[in-house]
């Protein structure tokens, strides 16, 4: 593989309105960021993605935007901007924006002026389309719920598309001008000195251009807007013209957000000739799904997640990085997703941190995942704020459950889980804000927060820094980085182990996953313990050799990460 200057790093994700406040309004804020820049150098990451930063009205917090070339208000300015990247460089840390051109904001005035003619320059700028008599032109529902198709106003029979909220229509693709636009806006930011983008819903922006029915999935006779997704053909055109105009004379690093792309297009996009530098990897996050919504999901087991992740390594190692996370702004917190209900405990942590540390693909830190920060508790409906969240406690209701139990149901998957403010002291509001949160902290920062963490060995925090240091250690990141990744013990349930063999270090992680201690044995004749979960709890690791094999009594949750020696 030929090496890129991003893969020995560990990333980290900012959900700027939570992260810090830095002038006591109740939002975090670019000033906020620039405070905690030397925290974020100390934990040892080197790229930093923000979400979007761009002037909006925050329908879908951020995510529809109005203006591509302005920093929103309750951000800061352009000055601030300006300063955080050049904060940023001293520090050796990468910016990275959010880049959202599937759709914009009603609010831009692309849309505005559409509106005014939807006939004209600008209503080409959208999938504007004539309905059937008054009703949509087809049955897609968007990804918030409802069709994906609204009336414009003042027109009986004209319709736009949105796949996500009714305030973000989508940006017509098709149109070459709207192209040149959104690449000329790249190059503009990229010109400012920023890294690179992480590229949101990305693979929406190729429609089913027969925009018709599909069978009705739910009672509400609507079909997944997804569905048509497997019909589209020749997003890759247009993203290997985005990146060659826009992306490689800058380098940039790219990473898609991509649900729903078809595994074996895998290598059109990543690799060297893939559109992308990354993509996510969501299929521990696709387990447990269903159709019919969030009230139906089922818990993941440690099985299911293991091998969700063997079978993406195995999927992708030999064609390029997938980035590896637990959460982000869109999911649960992961501790609270993927460790089971009473067992969540700052052992169990450190064995999710290290297992998502030492796959195979670039680490992504969501901000709150490296003290442990778990899903808060919401009492009533009036405390959730996100869109999606609010759409599938409907769904929930609408299926018969009472309001307390729809309330359970949706609020484990809550995108709000994530985007409580980031928990830095026990001062009052998490010593997140001086004024009061945008949306309120989880009550548990008293236990759970940086300043607790920071100078206590046995901490999350601590265990993430030992983790992200050792992929930059020279002696040990070419297997961390390189090395290949193949499955081992997958015999044993509730466990997860793996090789990662580089050319000249063996490792092998091995994760009890689950609460009770058990014994292991490895067919090695000779290794050593160079990351052990519980040592400051319980001393290190014992190795009991025997002929050709090694036994290890694990804690339950142990994470180890042994060097295997021939
Ligand atoms: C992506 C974002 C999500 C947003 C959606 C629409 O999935 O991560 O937060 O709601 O796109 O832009
Ligand atoms: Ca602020």
């Amino acid at each position: 593989m030929k090496k890129k200057w991003w893969h020995g790093k560990t990333a980290y994700q900012i959900y700027p309105k939570s992260f810090k406040d830095g002038n006591g309004d109740g939002i975090g804020d670019l000033r906020g960021i620039i405070e905690k820049l030397d925290y974020l150098k100390e934990l040892g990451v080197e790229i930093v993605w923000i979400s979007p930063i761009y002037q909006s009205p925050f329908v879908d917090q951020g995510y529809d935007i109005s203006d591509y070339y302005a920093i929103d208000p309750v951000f800061g300015t352009m000055d601030d901007m300006d300063k955080l990247l050049l904060e940023a460089k001293k520090r050796n840390i990468n910016i990275v924006m959010d880049l959202v051109v599937n759709h914009c904001s009603d609010q831009h005035e692309w849309f505005q002026k559409a509106l005014k003619d939807p006939y004209g320059k600008y209503g080409k700028y959208f999938y504007i389309m004539e309905g059937k008599n008054g009703n949509p032109p087809c049955n897609w529902r968007s990804y918030f719920g409802g069709s994906v198709w609204e009336k414009l106003p003042g027109y009986n029979n004209l319709f736009y598309l949105h796949m996500f909220a009714k305030e973000q229509p989508d940006l017509n693709w098709e149109n070459p001008e709207v192209r040149q636009e959104i690449y000329k806006m790249i190059r503009w930011w990229l010109e400012k000195g920023i890294a690179g983008f992480r590229l949101d819903a990305i693979i929406n922006i190729k429609k089913d251009l027969r925009f018709q029915d599909f069978p009705a999935d739910r009672a509400d006779g609507l079909c997944a807007g997804t569905k048509m997704l497997q019909y589209a053909e020749g997003v890759h055109e247009f993203l290997q013209e985005m990146k060659r105009e826009a992306f490689e004379p800058y380098q940039a690093f790219t990473i898609g957000e991509l649900f729903d792309f078809r595994p074996e297009e895998l290598e059109r996009y990543i690799g060297g000739h893939g559109c992308f530098e990354a993509i996510f990897d969501f299929s521990p996050h696709m387990l447990g799904g269903s159709k019919k919504g969030w009230y139906d999901r089922k818990p993941v087991t440690p099985n299911e997640f293991r091998d969700a992740i063997y079978a993406s390594k195995e999927l992708s190692q030999d064609i390029g990085m997938m980035a590896n996370i637990i959460e982000n702004h869109d999911e649960p917190r992961g501790v609270s997703h993927y460790l089971p209900e009473g067992e969540i405990n700052e052992t169990s942590k450190k064995m999710l941190a290290g297992i998502s540390m030492m796959t195979y693909g670039l680490p992504f830190l969501y901000q709150g995942q490296e003290i442990g920060m778990t899903n808060k508790e919401f009492r009533s409906i009036d405390e959730v704020d996100d869109i999606s969240t609010l759409d599938e406690y409907h769904v929930a209701l609408a299926n018969g459950f009472k309001e307390d139990e729809a309330l359970k149901l949706v609020t484990g998957m809550s995108r709000d889980n994530a985007r409580t403010p980031m928990q830095w002291s026990d001062a009052p509001h998490a010593g997140f804000t001086e004024g009061t949160p945008w949306l309120a902290e989880n009550e548990n920062y008293h236990d759970i927060n940086v300043k607790e963490q920071q100078n206590r060995k046995d901490s999350v925090l601590s265990f993430y820094k030992e983790l992200i240091a050792l992929r930059k250690n020279p002696e040990y990141s070419e297997a961390i980085v390189y090395g290949q990744q193949m499955p081992a013990l997958t015999e044993l349930k509730n466990f997860m182990g793996f090789y990662r063999r580089g050319n000249i270090h063996t490792l092998l992680v091995l994760a009890n996953y689950q609460s009770k201690k058990r014994t292991v044995t490895i067919n090695e004749s000779a290794a050593q313990i160079l990351l052990d979960s519980c040592s400051e709890e319980s001393g290190m690791a014992k190795l009991i050799k025997a002929e050709n094999r090694i036994q290890i009594p694990m804690e339950g949750y142990q994470f180890l990460l042994l060097e295997i020696k021939e």
